[in-house]
């Protein structure tokens, strides 16, 4: 058997390159943008001031006969800009297009040095990340790159959802992956229109009181992705990468982006797509803690000293186990304070 190690080891001959660290670097929202549109390249720059990452796409929304456009201004845009400390991203065409071999050699030859993560549509199981493993390690051999190219698959296929646990598994490039609700929603044939979030008609009602059945119930919506969403959140836990929302298409709805994102937040999701400048400020309020959050956290962690046993604050016990969630808040808060 092959371990993935053995899928990263790069073709050329001497030292194997480093396996590169998940970077440290918050990427509470990765946000798209089309570099074959004038008006959208043009105000990258300010865009890569206010996000933690930033993400030409090449795929999905990208017309077919504007694909070379696309993918020639990302490598324009990443020549032509230094975004920092912020993330560089791209979403190239799915693995079944005609394009994603060009985007690949292209983006690796061209700006390999100036990208941080390439983000995998559609990927079915451990077979596709092996394949884009291999063509990267070619790829930077030959471009001569030091650091190896971090890989995010997106999770929007009944087979991929199959299959998640050694997708997330199959490769030390493995940065990430993000729930796709669009497409998993066609490949599983569920019955929606939308990109993202709820649907008024997927709802329980609470038990019916007297005699009638039909009257006076009060109505919960119910989470379309809960279940996609926890298996992926396990799947990425279990192997040291990290989770996220994707798109919600109703750019309008603040109220629903909100609620959606935060389910996944509290889920265990680091981050979601921003489509729209009006989604960047969501995504950094609900994937940073609460200040009273953190503030409990720290109490609770300052009281249970080492760790272990049990401590009453405010009535409620706290033992080793919430010690160990408090831990998670307070992480999060330094590292975004850092
Ligand atoms: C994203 O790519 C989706 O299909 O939702
Ligand atoms: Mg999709």
């Amino acid at each position: 058997m092959r371990s993935p190690k053995d899928f990263f080891a790069p073709l050329a001959v001497g030292a194997p390159a480093p396996v590169r660290e998940i970077p440290p670097l918050p990427s509470r929202m990765i946000h798209f943008f089309d570099p074959g549109n004038e008006k959208m390249v043009a105000k990258a720059p300010d865009i890569a001031t206010k996000v933690d990452v930033l993400l030409g796409n090449l795929e999905d929304a990208v017309r077919a006969d504007r694909k070379e456009a696309a993918r020639q201004g990302l490598v324009d845009v990443a020549k032509a800009n230094d975004f920092g400390q912020t993330q560089l991203w791209t979403r190239v065409n799915s693995l079944d297009s005609p394009w994603v071999l060009d985007d690949l050699i292209t983006l690796v030859t061209e700006i390999g040095d100036k990208l941080d993560v390439i983000m995998v549509p559609k990927v079915e199981g451990a077979q596709d990340i092996h394949y884009v493993d291999r063509l990267l390690a070619q790829l930077e051999a030959r471009a001569g790159l030091t650091e190896p190219l971090l890989v995010h698959a997106i999770l929007e296929t009944a087979s991929g959802v199959a299959n998640v646990e050694e997708i997330a598994g199959a490769s030390p490039r493995m940065q990430g992956i993000s729930l796709g609700p669009a497409d998993l929603a066609a490949s599983r044939r569920m019955k929606t229109t939308r990109v993202g979030g709820g649907h008024p008609g997927y709802l329980v009602r609470t038990d019916p009181t007297g005699d009638d059945l039909t009257e006076g119930r009060t109505i919960y919506q119910q989470d379309l992705w809960h279940y996609t969403v926890a298996r992926m959140v396990d799947a990425c836990a279990a192997n040291g990468i990290l989770p996220y929302y994707g798109p919600f298409g109703d750019i309008r709805d603040v109220v629903a982006c909100e609620d959606q994102f935060r389910n996944a937040f509290l889920l265990g999701c680091v981050g979601a797509w921003s489509l729209h400048p009006a989604q960047i400020d969501i995504a950094r309020k609900v994937f940073s803690p609460e200040p009273s959050d953190v503030a409990w956290a720290r109490r609770v962690i300052a009281a249970m000293g080492d760790g272990t046993g049990a401590v009453m604050i405010d009535g409620k016990m706290q033992d080793d186990a919430s010690f160990k969630q408090c831990g998670v808040v307070a992480e999060l808060a330094d590292a975004l304070a850092a």
